[in-house]
């Protein structure tokens, strides 16, 4: 089975490039930009990742953030998650970035964006591994602040493929940015949402009808609302699922509660994602392996995870193309 999976072609979806720092990287660059951060080394700041729900986590990681401020150091970062992806077999990754987290700190729109398109690049020309750019907005932060980095991002226009949404789901629904969404789409972006994961399945509903949303990210409280689960079967509506960090934020009590299986035996478009790899314990195959550990699945449910993210994703029907005979051509070999 883990072999299967190693050897298995994946595509990510769900993924902050901001949670793929690892501390020993953050440590580099807080030396390198002579940022103090409260821990003697790397293994101290891992010690410290025992999360009681989302805001637990989130406070953490938008301080490890911090470390970054120069395009070297976006760079630097990116380039570490594309190898990664190598490793674990992902051929096409959509990446989201909070671009407020780092402008809030003085750091320029430009600087964030030049650092990681020049990785992605880098990526696309030596590793085959092609990708996409999400900007998401912090929904923690007020609508203006959203419009302002809609404004920021005219110029990088170009190189961004949607926007979405995340941070604290509770308290800040998808409501909040209808009239920013709606300028987005205007401009030409597809929109994503992060919705019920610690939020209720409303939340699912209204990304949906009011940010007209093409996916869900999490999306796993939609099983309190049966009727839901029918419609996203019925449209089609795909769920970026994160499971390490979905128990890792006590969203289940564990892997085996865990319900993507369930779902994707409901018929309802799921993937598997590593969410935010640095804190949560693991990347793509890490998180393949969880689940198929937790839970008895076969080979082709396993590719299922694949051939659905494939058909959510943002690339051209040509890169569609190529990435579904390559997962064929895997599955037709085993
Ligand atoms: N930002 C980074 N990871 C997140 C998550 N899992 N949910 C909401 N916002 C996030
Ligand atoms: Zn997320």
């Amino acid at each position: 089975m883990y072999q299967f999976i190693a050897g298995l072609p994946k595509v990510e979806l769900h993924l902050h490039i901001e949670g793929s720092l690892e501390p020993e990287l953050m440590f580099e660059l807080a030396q390198r930009n002579n940022i103090d951060i409260p821990f003697a080394n790397p293994d101290e700041v891992r010690a410290a990742y025992d999360f009681s729900n989302l805001q637990s986590f989130l406070d953490i990681y938008y301080q490890g953030a911090q470390v970054l401020v120069t395009e070297r150091d976006f760079y630097d970062l990116t380039w570490a998650y594309m190898l990664r992806c190598k490793a674990d077999n992902v051929l096409h990754a959509e990446l989201f970035f909070d671009p407020q987290t780092h402008t809030a700190r003085g750091i320029g729109f430009d600087t964030v964006m030049k650092g990681l398109t020049k990785a992605l690049a880098k990526a696309e020309a030596e590793l085959g591994i092609s990708s996409q750019l999400i900007l998401c907005f912090l929904r923690h932060l007020d609508e203006l602040s959203a419009f302002d980095t809609l404004q920021q991002a005219q110029l990088w226009k170009e190189k961004i493929v949607a926007v979405g949404l995340d941070s604290s789901e509770v308290g800040h629904p998808p409501e909040k940015f209808a009239r920013v969404f709606a300028a987005a789409r205007e401009q030409g972006y597809l929109t994503v949402a992060h919705a019920g994961e610690e939020g209720p399945s409303s939340n699912i509903i209204d990304a949906l009808d009011i940010l007209q949303v093409s996916r869900i990210d999490h999306g796993v409280r939609c099983v309190d609302d049966p009727q839901l689960v029918a419609r996203l079967v019925e449209q089609k509506v795909h769920l970026t699922i994160c499971p390490l960090s979905n128990t890792k934020l006590k969203v289940f009590d564990s892997m085996d509660q865990h319900n993507i299986v369930d779902l994707l035996r409901q018929g309802v478009s799921v993937g598997i994602n590593a969410d935010d790899p640095a804190y949560f314990g693991g990347y793509m195959n890490d998180n393949f392996n969880a689940v198929a550990s937790a839970h008895t699945l076969s080979h082709k449910e396993l590719a299922n995870f694949t051939y659905n993210a494939i058909d959510a994703s943002f690339c051209s029907v040509g890169r569609k193309y190529e990435l579904h005979q390559q997962l064929q051509a895997y599955v037709d070999n085993q």
